[in-house]
């Protein structure tokens, strides 16, 4: 892990933060600097995973709290041997929209499954690789879900869940201030673009 040159960014935050449109504008801006980029997200981020994904979001499934975060953790463990890994260790920038602490704040703070379960799964998934930089997009769980196009069987939970979502990622961020960047989601795209580029300073 350590011998990788290459730079892996998570965007975090509720439903209809805005971390796709991030993703996909940050890799737009750092392909004209010339860098190889990956957008990759989660659940998904192979084969395996987008298989997992259906069935996360599917609202007919029926899943329970345990299921739920082990699907996530396969999906991811997954995600890292086949996508993420191979895109560092050749050199990329690796952007992913949604990673571990997402297990930390959904399954955990909203689910209530204990933290010390959570990190130890998402350890053993993700072999140890941490993001080099996670940005939060901090946004009241109400404006999140009012931005959104489409709803799926975890956007479906009420406001309370989402609202618990968001303080989750908050108390994250709080405990890692180093790794996190806390941005203000109902800023202005262009300016979230520029300052999670100067916070990326690649
Ligand atoms: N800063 C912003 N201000 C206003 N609207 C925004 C902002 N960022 C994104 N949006 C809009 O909000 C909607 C949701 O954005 P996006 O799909 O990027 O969020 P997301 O965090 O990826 O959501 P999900 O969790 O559902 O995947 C889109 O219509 C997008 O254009
Ligand atoms: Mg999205």
């Amino acid at each position: 892990m350590n011998n990788r040159t290459g730079f892996f960014l998570t965007i975090e935050g509720v439903e209809g933060a805005g971390k796709s449109t991030l993703a996909h504008e940050l890799a737009k801006a750092l392909r004209e600097r010339g860098r190889e980029v990956v957008v990759t997200q989660e659940p998904g981020g192979s084969a395996l995973g987008n298989r997992i994904r259906e069935l996360l979001l599917d609202k007919s499934s029926v899943i329970g709290n345990r299921a739920e975060l082990l699907l996530f953790e396969a999906a991811r463990a997954q995600h890292v041997d086949e996508t993420i890994l191979p895109a560092l260790n050749r050199g990329a920038v690796v952007i992913c929209d949604r990673y571990a602490d997402s297990s930390l704040a959904y399954q955990g703070y909203a689910r209530k499954i204990d933290r010390d379960k959570v990190e130890f799964l998402n350890n053993y998934a993700t072999a140890g690789l941490k993001p080099d930089l996670t940005i939060l997009l901090d946004l009241p769980a109400v404006e999140g879900l009012a931005r959104q196009k489409k709803t799926d069987r975890v956007s479906s939970e009420k406001l309370e869940f989402h609202e618990a979502v968001r303080q989750g990622f908050i108390q994250l961020a709080k405990d890692e201030p180093k790794r996190f960047v806390v941005l203000d989601a109902r800023q202005s795209i262009d300016d979230i673009i520029k300052k999670a580029l100067g916070a990326l300073n690649l």
